[in-house]
């Protein structure tokens, strides 16, 4: 077992994001990958600091990288954090939890089961929370189903981020979302790097589709369009804040085309 660092949270994020390595249980070297990155953990931290947040919940914690940030923020205001990863044992050896355990964190809870169990169960126990992080299997229904019960047990004012909102599933679901009257969004991460191919993509194909659907009404663009084409969407962000502003009351037949 790896000791408690003497090395204050900050120390030992720089460590991480500069070396790019971490140590697992026993003491091995893992290198990285598909963790959030430094500017991404610290819009984290400041979401929770600046908005006095305590509760908070992650789904995907892998190395553990977004949990010591959402930890040490709500530590701040002496809360607990809440993991789901039930892969955090068999598949990643436990080195998330190590990482908290060794900057010296004991305020939180894993739960060792897939999101699409675990959060069911922590609505029907009624419980809630003011900050909800989602970095877990990112599919589009997955991501939706997340999403679905986190707004269940987000309060209103909370803060639900999304992470890898690049990728085409997890986009559609936050979309979708964006639509929620109860929902508007509040702050995010752009992407760093474009690929030429991307580049090629926005100018030659998504711009002028924009333009024609500009040209149309707003009913009619918006059932042929995707929001990626009419603007509204999320496009060139990898993470992205949204604040529940008031309570979901949307009728049974609500649907907005997305
Ligand atoms: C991209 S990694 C998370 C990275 C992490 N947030 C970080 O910054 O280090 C995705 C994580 O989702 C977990 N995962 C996969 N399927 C899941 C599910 N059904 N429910 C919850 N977590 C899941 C994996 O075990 C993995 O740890």
């Amino acid at each position: 077992m790896g000791s408690a660092s003497t090395l204050n949270l900050d120390e030992i994020l720089n460590n991480i994001h500069n070396e790019k390595i971490i140590k697992d249980e026993l003491g091995n070297d893992v290198i990285l990958k598909d963790n959030i990155d430094r500017e991404e953990g610290m819009l984290l931290e400041r979401l929770i600091s600046v908005n006095g947040l305590s509760r908070s919940i992650e789904v995907g914690c892998a190395y553990g990288i977004s949990s010591l940030y959402i930890c040490g923020a709500v530590t701040k205001h002496h809360g607990h954090h809440t993991i789901v990863d039930p892969f955090q044992t068999t598949d990643w050896n436990n080195i998330g939890i190590t990482q908290l355990r060794n900057a010296g964190f004991e305020n939180f809870t894993l739960l060792e089961e897939r999101s699409e169990i675990a959060l069911p169960k922590l609505v029907e126990q009624g419980a809630k929370f003011d900050f909800a992080f989602i970095d877990g299997w990112h599919t589009f229904d997955h991501t939706l189903l997340d999403m679905y019960y986190m707004n269940r047990l987000l309060c209103v004012g909370g803060i639900m981020v999304i992470d890898d909102v690049g990728m085409t599933g997890v986009e559609k679901a936050v979309n979708y979302f964006l639509n929620y009257p109860s929902y508007k969004f509040l702050d995010g991460i752009k992407v760093s790097e474009v690929t030429k191919e991307r580049q090629f993509f926005m100018n030659f194909i998504i711009s002028p589709l924009r333009i024609a659907a500009k040209l149309l009404p707003k009913k009619i663009s918006e059932e042929i369009f995707s929001d990626k084409v009419s603007g509204s969407g999320i496009s060139g962000y990898s993470m992205v804040a949204l604040k529940k502003i008031k309570e979901d009351e949307r009728p049974w037949n609500w649907y907005h085309n997305f």
